[in-house]
């Protein structure tokens, strides 16, 4: 696990994007896996900058999402498809038919989800996923007791999560639906590369819960210390609650793929 901590909000939206661009500049055919929520908005907006000053070429990219809402279609503006396709597809060069969001809409979600599961498979899996964090631990839809080997599946949501996304649905938790399709914790790890986002001060106790406490079932983002090569993105804000920036911060200026983007960092 890498930790780097940046000074906002903003810095830390810059070096995903720009961690993101450089890849797509490597391995033009990447496999991107794709997270929804305020926190990727900046991300997006960055990244979105990036590849037009620079004609990032996303032509030959395929994305996959981690989640959607189930009973919400692709047209429904509250859907993830719709923020992505606003925020990200419809603003590079990406084609539609690599664009992967589960159909919330399909008649058999199970069957939706593991439809997605097997073409996620077979592109290759992920090759880098970018993941936010919910403020109950949660990565994708994977609520606490997710299986760490969990797949792609129907996931009923938890309630902290249903309020933590109600502004989306009029501001009431019960109009948010009850279950998503979600990307597993197990599809999740077996990703190339993981990189996580969190910022401001209301990710920091989660935050310092998944990096320096226990791994635990209850808390889904703890399984990503199984993950062979996570990074987390931090700002100050959200890395308050950490005890060991000073080792974290040395770390990451010293790791030979992280440490060359140290000019970012504040
Ligand atoms: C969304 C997703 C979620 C969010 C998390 C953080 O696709 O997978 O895990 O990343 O709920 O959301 P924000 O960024 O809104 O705090």
């Amino acid at each position: 696990m890498n930790i780097v901590i940046v000074s906002t909000p903003a810095h830390a939206e810059r070096l995903a994007a720009r961690i993101v661009a450089d890849r797509v500049a490597k391995e033009p055919s990447l496999v991107l896996g794709c997270a929804t929520g305020g926190t990727m908005e900046g991300v997006y907006d960055a990244l979105v900058t990036m590849a037009t000053a620079e004609a990032v070429d996303f032509s030959r990219v395929r994305t996959f999402n981690l989640d959607e809402y189930v009973g919400v279609a692709t047209d429904d503006e509250r859907s993830y498809y719709h923020y992505m396709n606003e925020r990200f597809f419809s603003r590079v060069n990406l084609d539609p038919a690599n664009c992967h969001v589960p159909d919330g809409s399909a008649p058999d979600p199970e069957a939706e989800a593991a439809a997605f599961e097997a073409k996620i498979a077979k592109a290759g899996g992920v090759g880098l996923q970018l993941l936010g964090i919910g403020n109950n631990g949660h990565i994708g839809f994977n609520e606490p007791l997710s299986s760490f080997a969990s797949r792609t599946r129907v996931q009923p949501l938890a309630p902290r999560t249903r309020e933590q996304n109600a502004p989306h649905f009029g501001g009431d938790p019960a109009a948010v639906p009850a279950t998503a399709l979600t990307m597993g914790v197990g599809t999740i790890l077996e990703s190339k590369e993981a990189l996580l986002v969190a910022t401001g001060a209301h990710k920091a106790n989660i935050l310092a819960t998944t990096l320096e406490g226990p791994i635990t079932g209850v808390v889904t983002a703890t399984a990503l210390h199984l993950h062979p090569d996570c990074t987390v993105i931090a700002d100050e804000a959200a890395a308050a609650g950490l005890a060991l920036t000073d080792f974290y911060r040395a770390t990451a200026a010293a790791h030979p793929r992280l440490g060359r983007y140290e000019h970012l960092f504040d």
